[in-house]
């Protein structure tokens, strides 16, 4: 123990920034934690890590012959995934949270959390956390400094982004940062033990400060309550700056589609979470000739570059993916980006020291340690892994990892796609009419909620561009924003914008269409629509394939089902459009009016066809 503590307290690093270490001081202060430590992402340093969170309890190193470098962590059943009722912004006024965030006063939030911060770190090392979201010195990348005192986010935090001592000179003596405050509140007594996960299930605050760009985040140490350079930093304070300074930061996908003959296009693709974003990044296209390569799976920040073009980068450096359900069959590029380096969160263990969750391999292994550290046969009657159980690994082990994913300019997008997780009405692909219409669809996206949030799986509700719990601003000016966007380039040279639904069912609940890979099938439709190459029937919710458009060689599907995916119920979308209206009308005056000719243009298009 002794040996591991000295290493990690060497490697302090020659930062000079006045600002940020005066904020450092601070903070220690108010935390009082054992001892500060200065992260320099290296190597050695992680290694030490782990091997900390092994000797102390925390993780348990993996069977090495079969996933070298690997370790498994088991949480607190009270700290499994996001907690969107904990989650704030704290912006100068109600009003420009929106409708959509928990708002609070940003002086009496700070006061609160000052008194839960006060000593929160007793008997722990604060480690001082200096990253970059995008490539190290790129003109879209953003730096933000974590400070924590989970040694689990720190080694997540490796992974995840770039950190270290280059980002301290990319910084220099004077540069912007996001500040970010995290603590598990666990402080320790003299003789207490630290030999399992921590956090303050009764005292969960996830808070942000869009105004000065903090983020104070307490009682959680898991995925996007923790990890603050990914949502709160990313997603919630980036969207604030990107309105600020006209770009965006979403909550998006990023592929690279190579069709047979060697022609490439960019798309982004915004699903609320554990909706498909991971698989569809990767995919493998059952379709011959075709080749899907990623750019990123989750977060995507977009700017109009100087040819008018809108441009994509990938903040993050690794994957923070959903487990259940990754297989060899339907996500072998996730399985081949976890065989080394990587962190399993919440997952069970297998008897000869690997990892399983459901749906991994088609027979389940007959004995288990399930994540609540039980017993586990086939016959428990529950899950062996949590349904929000995670790996984290870096992306540049996948092995269709695009060359020019680390591109500092960015990759021209060519379409933005849309979708949720939707059992009935609408249709596996819809064409947006032009920018606006695309940017209704994008804000009348519903979808069921899944494991990825604390609370009930399965609610309908409407997720705007996947950001309802991202956005770190008023939804409606959020919307607003988006038509701006529009404004700024013209729709030659703007994306297409589509919405998909992979998860439309039958009658008996069954997946109508098979996903995964077969998704290749839309995609290709979509690339082709991009080049004008292929027909689309105009519908009065956006243009449409015809089956005869989709290319269906090969699949094993009855035509009929086909049929249905492609169908508009226009009776159905006539039954949307009260939620709909009722959706927009949350956003009152800061809804733009643009949307609402959208609504109003789509119901007269819907009794037109009724005629
Ligand atoms: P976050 O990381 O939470 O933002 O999620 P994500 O959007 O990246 O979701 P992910 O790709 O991890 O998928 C989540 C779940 O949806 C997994 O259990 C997948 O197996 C399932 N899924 C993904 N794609 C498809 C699909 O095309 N069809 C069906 N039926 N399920 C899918
Ligand atoms: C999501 O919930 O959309 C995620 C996982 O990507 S987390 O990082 O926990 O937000
Ligand atoms: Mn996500």
């Amino acid at each position: 123990m002794a040996t591991i503590t000295m290493e990690v307290e060497a490697a302090s690093s020659n930062h000079r920034h006045a600002r940020l270490e005066r904020w450092v001081e601070e903070m220690a202060q108010m935390c009082k934690p054992d001892r500060v430590y200065w992260c320099d992402g290296s190597p050695e340093e992680h290694q030490a890590m782990l091997q900390f969170l092994i000797l102390s309890g925390i993780a348990i190193p993996l069977n090495a012959a079969k996933r070298p470098n690997s370790v498994l962590v088991r949480s607190d059943p009270a700290d499994v995934a996001r907690v969107e009722d904990k989650t704030f912004i704290c912006s100068r006024t109600r009003e420009e949270a929106g409708p959509t965030n928990n708002w609070e006063d940003p002086a009496k939030m700070k006061q609160k959390l000052t008194g839960l911060f006060a000593g929160s770190m007793a008997g722990r090392t604060m480690y001082v956390v200096p990253y970059s979201l995008g490539p190290i010195g790129s003109p879209a990348a953003k730096i933000g400094v974590e400070i924590t005192d989970s040694t689990y986010v720190v080694v997540s935090m490796h992974i995840m982004t770039r950190i270290g001592s280059q980002v301290l000179e990319v910084l220099g003596g004077s540069g912007e940062f996001v500040r970010g405050l995290h603590s598990v509140g666990a402080p320790l007594g003299p003789n207490q033990a630290d030999s399992t996960w921590r956090c303050n299930a009764e005292n969960k605050y996830i808070c942000h400060f869009p105004e000065t760009r903090e983020i104070w985040s307490y009682g959680s140490g898991y995925g996007g309550n923790a990890l603050l350079a990914k949502k709160c930093h990313a997603l919630r304070i980036a969207s604030v700056q990107a309105r600020d300074e006209g770009w965006m930061a979403e909550h998006m996908l990023i592929l690279k589609l190579i069709s047979p003959s060697g022609q490439v296009k960019y798309m982004t693709g915004a699903f609320p979470s554990a909706c498909g974003k991971t698989n569809l990044s990767m995919l493998i296209p059952t379709l011959p000739g075709w080749k899907v390569e990623t750019i990123g799976d989750d977060i995507a920040w977009m700017k109009i570059g100087a040819d008018g073009r809108l441009y994509a980068i990938n903040p993050e450096y690794g994957f923070f993916g959903v487990a259940p359900g990754t297989s060899m069959k339907s996500n072998a590029n996730a399985m081949l980006s976890v065989t080394r380096n990587a962190i399993f969160t919440n997952c069970a263990m297998t008897l000869d020291g690997d990892v399983w969750w459901e749906g991994m391999t088609d027979d389940k292994p007959a004995k288990l340690v399930d994540w609540l550290r039980r017993r586990w046969t086939p016959d428990s009657g529950r899950k062996a892994a949590h349904p929000n159980a995670r790996f984290t690994a870096p992306a540049s082990q996948c092995p269709v990892i695009a060359p020019e994913w680390e591109d500092p300019q960015g990759v021209p997008i060519d379409a933005i796609l849309f979708g949720g997780r939707r059992a009935g009405i609408v249709p596996l692909v819809t064409e947006a009419f032009n920018w606006q219409h695309g940017t209704f669809l994008g804000a009348t996206v519903s979808s069921e909620t899944t494991a990825a949030i604390t609370g009930k799986v399965g609610r309908l509700r409407h997720d705007p561009m996947a950001m309802l719990p991202f956005c770190g601003y008023h939804m409606g000016d959020y919307l607003a924003h988006w038509l701006k966007m529009g404004a700024l380039s013209s729709a030659s040279k703007l994306p297409k914008i589509f919405y998909v639904n992979w998860f439309r069912q039958d009658k008996t609940g069954k997946f109508l269409w098979p996903g995964y890979g077969e998704n290749s099938r839309v995609l290709k439709w979509i690339f082709e629509r991009c080049d004008g190459k292929v027909h689309a029937k105009e519908t009065p919710i956006g243009r449409i394939p015809e089956v005869a458009d989709i290319d269906t060689s090969g699949l094993d599907m009855p035509a009929a089902d086909v049929e249905e995916l492609l169908s508009v119920d226009v009776e159905g979308w006539l039954g949307e459009l009260p939620s709909i209206r009722e959706h927009l009308a949350h956003f009152g005056s800061h809804l733009p009016e643009g949307l609402n000719l959208e609504v109003k243009t789509l119901e007269a298009r819907l009794h037109a066809t009724k005629r």
